[in-house]
């Protein structure tokens, strides 16, 4: 088998609009996909074309192996869904609600306690488990979403926005549950928090209007830019007119000058290729006879790309 989730040009419109424009992508198992874009942009939408809730009007979605329109039950016994929002039955308790999934997904007497305890257990359950799901806070309820979705440990998860919701601590604990079940899975998991995708993901799919923008790893989209490898130094008794003298280097793309205060300056070099040029420009200021008070090299940020993607996207649908 390829991919453990392979989509081919898949879309959906609801009446006149396209919230999903020809996507494909395969997923393989140990990725975790980070699946971002702004509202709206179709994250929900794939997703439930992938898990079979939502017929896709174009294109196929399979999973592992098997397509989702042909073989909707071969398909939700080899995936866990975290779908958007709160858990389904609010007026069961969480165990109640849990023993009935298992009991849904075919388990019975001793391996269906077992399966509950340890979805209880890696979804930290304990102290609500008598709780009717409605009554729990909302960071509870994304945690039953979870319990229910990897209770049956399927080879495929796909979560949307699993941290939705969640305190900071939450959010970590749900980040590292997500990395070790990765190993010998396939997981997507959209979101729009961009230090997830860091935190998780080994692979970050990006779209907008319904269509893919970028596919990449998360260091290689950070490294699109612009500050990507800038120098930021800090200088003291700087000459007049040194950010011209700097432009003119050959490894310089740009300088910018980001403060002035009790006698030093900021300066944000750029360079020409996207390589590291601090060894270079602090040997220059140095023959130059400048002091350099600190120094340090940008990684580029991933929140500036990902508007840079998704905006420029915007943009020729407003033209
Ligand atoms: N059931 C629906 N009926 C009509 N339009 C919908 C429906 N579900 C989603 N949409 C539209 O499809 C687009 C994509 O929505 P969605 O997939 O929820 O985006 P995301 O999850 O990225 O925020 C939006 O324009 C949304 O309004
Ligand atoms: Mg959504």
């Amino acid at each position: 088998m390829d991919g453990m989730v392979e989509l081919d040009r898949l879309t959906r419109d609801f009446g006149p609009i396209r919230a999903v424009d020809g996507i494909s992508f395969t997923v393989h198992r140990g990725e975790v996909v980070g699946f971002l874009g702004p509202n709206g942009a179709g994250k929900t939408t794939t997703m439930r074309m992938i898990t079979g809730y939502l017929l896709p009007t174009a294109g196929t979605a399979r999973v592992m192996g098997h397509d989702v329109v042909e073989e909707p039950i071969a398909v939700k016994r080899r995936l866990g869904y975290l779908p958007e929002g709160a858990p389904l039955y609010g007026d069961m308790t969480v165990e109640a609600l849990l023993r009935f999934v298992a009991a849904v997904r075919g388990f019975a007497g001793a391996e269906k306690r077992r399966r509950v305890g340890a979805a209880v257990e890696r979804a930290q359950l304990a102290e609500v488990l008598h709780q009717p799901v409605d009554t729990l806070s909302k960071g509870y309820k994304r945690r039953v979403g979870l319990a229910q979705a990897i209770l049956h440990d399927p080879p495929v998860l796909i979560l949307d926005e699993p941290t939705d919701g969640l305190d900071p601590n939450q959010k970590h604990e749900v980040r590292r549950l997500v990395r070790e079940m990765a190993a010998d899975k396939a997981i997507i998991v959209s979101t729009h928090i961009l230090e997830e995708v860091d935190a998780v993901c080994t692979r970050a799919i990006v779209i907008a209007r319904g269509r893919i923008v970028a596919d990449a790893h998360p260091d290689e989209l950070r490294a699109r830019s612009p500050r990507h490898m800038a120098l930021r130094v800090r200088l003291r008794g700087a000459p007049d007119g040194l950010a011209d003298e700097l432009r003119t280097l050959a490894v310089v793309r740009e300088v910018e000058t980001v403060a002035s205060r009790d006698g030093t300056a900021e300066l944000l070099v750029l360079p020409a290729n996207g390589r590291d040029v601090a060894a270079d420009v602090l040997g220059w200021l140095r023959a130059r006879g400048v002091e350099v008070t600190e120094a340090f090299v940008e990684r580029g940020r991933l929140d500036e790309v990902f508007r840079m993607l998704t905006q420029q996207e915007t943009g020729h649908a407003a033209a």
